[in-house]
């Protein structure tokens, strides 16, 4: 499973990037928001960090505005994923966009239904929302399983992006259940790394080799 991380920060890009796990970053204007940074900028600096997809959001609503804002996105760097919302307009432009050979995600993602409309759209990425899923009654796992199933039976490539990862059991389910790529914040990823057992084995390891008096360096 391939691992993105879902943030516009640089420090925590830079960061995962050095643990050779990272495949690639997503933003939304949330995010850009968030981290007080030019988008434009912000954006340029994440692909030169990192060489997977960096997805950049479109923010217009209609196909044309939309494909002018993918023009300016697009420029930026050769790893930039145009990101549109799964709309009529959205999909229109993933059709277009992805045509001419540019990736796109598909965003805000709710439904298998609407998960099979971006895989006939050409979506490079569809990315369904577990957890705002789970925020509203339902299981994200159920959509990402839905999804898993539609995508095989008529071996569409559009890859499976689960999105809106809150925990680490997200992580875990969408591996079990073979989603292709997961974006998750920081925090989330770092959680990954985390079991007591090992914090502990480390602790004991320790202890015994300053009784041992000696030094590898
Ligand atoms: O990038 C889209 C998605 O990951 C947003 O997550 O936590 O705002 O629902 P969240």
């Amino acid at each position: 499973m391939k691992f993105f991380v879902d943030t516009a920060e640089i420090d925590p890009i830079k960061e995962l990037a050095a643990t050779g796990l990272l495949d690639g970053v997503t933003t939304n204007p949330s995010l850009i928001h968030k981290s007080g940074r030019d988008f434009m900028e912000v954006t340029k600096e994440i692909c030169s960090i990192v060489d997977g997809p960096v997805s950049a959001e479109v923010v217009a609503l209609d196909h044309d505005t939309m494909m002018k804002e993918a023009e300016v996105l697009r420029k930026i760097a050769d790893n930039v994923c145009i990101k549109v919302p799964l709309t009529v307009d959205g999909l229109k432009t993933c059709k277009a966009l992805t045509e001419d050979g540019t990736m796109v995600n598909v965003t805000l993602c709710f439904s298998a239904n609407q998960a099979l409309l971006a895989a006939k759209a050409g979506a490079t990425f569809i990315s369904p929302f577990v957890g705002r899923h789970d925020d509203n009654g339902f299981d994200g796992m159920d959509l990402i399983r839905d999804i898993r199933l539609i995508y095989d039976n008529y071996l569409f490539d559009t890859e499976i992006l689960v999105a809106s990862v809150r925990h680490t059991n997200h992580v875990l389910e969408s591996a079990k259940i073979g989603a292709d790529v997961m974006t998750a914040p920081p925090k989330v990823i770092h959680a990954l790394f985390k079991h007591v057992l090992t914090d502990k084995g480390i602790e004991g390891f320790l202890k015994d080799w300053e009784a041992t008096g000696q030094s590898i360096i």
